[in-house]
C-alpha cells in the first residue's frame, strides 16, 4: 500500500517529482493509479473533454460529484483532488464549504481545488478549518476565461508576473498543499518554485516546476482538435478508437463477427 495523501505531496517538495493527471471515471482512474500516478485530479475540464463544452463555465456542482464518485471507486493510492466548479465557491465562503464539503462526504475526495490568489485566502482557510485540504491554481485559471479575453499565457509582464509570486505565497500561507501554475514562462514557474513554501504542480509551466499535470485526454490523444504547445502525446487513441470502431463495423457488414469462435 503506497497511499499518497496531502501531507506525503507536500514533502514530496525538493524530493522527488510530484506526477498527476487528470481522470472523470472508473475504468480509466484505475489504469492511472496502477500506473503509480501520485495525484489524481477529477478536473473541470471535464466539461470539455467528457461533456463536450467550449469551456469549464457550463459544468455544474452534481456533474462533477457524479465523476469523483466514479474515480474514487476506482483508485487505492493516489490522492484524489475534485475540482470545484466555477460559481460553487466564488459566491460565499459558506457555500465553498458546503460543497467542498459534498466532494468529501459523497464523493470520497481527498481535497478539493480551487482556482484564484489573494482574493481565495479566506475561503481557503474557512475550508482548511472544516478539515477540507486545498490545492491552489494560479496562471491561466480557466474559469476566468472571459476575464483573460481567452488562453493566453499570463505573467509575461512584470507586473502580472509580480502579482503572480504574491499569489503563490498568499495561498502557501493560507494553507493550500500545493499549488498548480497553468500557462506561465518557464523562468517566472521556476522563480516562483524556488520561493514558494509548498510544491508547484505545472502545466504549460515549464520544467522548473516541483510536479506536472496534464489532461489525460489531451496526452492520450483523445479529442485531439485542440493541441497545445505544451502537451506531450503518449498514445494516438483518437486513431486507435477510430481504426478499432471501423474495424468492428466492417467484420459485423461481412459477416466475419461473431464468428463461431464467439457464439455459444
Ligand atoms: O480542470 C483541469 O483539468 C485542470 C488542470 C488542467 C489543472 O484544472
Amino acid at each position: 500500500m503506497n497511499k499518497w495523501t496531502v501531507d506525503k505531496i507536500k514533502n514530496a517538495k525538493g524530493r522527488e517529482k510530484i506526477v498527476c493527471l487528470t481522470a472523470y471515471d472508473y475504468s480509466t482512474a484505475r489504469i492511472i493509479d496502477q500506473a503509480g500516478i501520485h495525484l489524481i485530479l477529477v478536473g473541470d475540464s471535464l466539461a470539455m473533454t467528457m461533456l463536450g463544452y467550449e469551456t469549464t463555465l457550463p459544468v455544474t456542482m452534481d456533474e462533477m460529484l457524479h465523476h469523483t464518485k466514479a474515480v474514487t471507486r476506482g483508485v487505492k493510492n493516489a490522492l484524489v483532488v475534485a475540482d470545484m466548479p466555477f460559481m460553487s465557491y466564488q459566491v460565499s465562503v459558506s457555500q465553498a464549504i458546503a460543497n467542498a464539503g459534498r466532494f468529501v462526504k459523497e464523493a470520497n475526495a481527498g481535497a478539493v481545488k480551487i482556482e484564484g490568489g489573494i482574493s481565495r485566502t479566506n475561503t481557503i482557510k474557512a475550508l482548511l478549518d472544516q478539515g477540507i485540504p486545498v490545492l491552489g491554481h494560479i496562471g491561466l485559471t480557466p474559469q476566468s476565461i472571459n476575464q483573460f479575453g481567452g488562453f493566453k499565457i499570463q505573467g509575461k509582464i512584470p507586473q502580472e508576473a509580480a502579482r503572480l509570486m504574491k499569489d503563490a505565497s498568499a495561498l502557501a500561507e493560507a494553507g493550500v498543499f500545493a499549488v498548480v501554475l497553468e500557462c506561465v514562462p518557464a523562468d517566472l514557474a521556476a522563480d516562483i518554485t524556488a520561493s514558494c513554501s509548498v510544491p508547484t504542480i505545472g502545466i504549460g509551466a515549464g520544467p522548473g516546476c516541483d510536479g506536472q499535470i496534464l489532461v489525460t485526454h489531451d496526452m492520450l490523444g483523445i479529442h485531439s482538435k485542440v493541441s497545445p504547445k505544451f502537451v506531450k502525446r503518449y498514445a494516438d487513441l483518437d486513431g486507435a478508437m477510430q481504426t478499432a470502431f471501423e474495424n468492428y463495423a466492417a467484420d459485423v457488414k461481412n459477416g466475419v463477427f461473431p464468428s463461431l469462435e464467439h457464439s455459444y
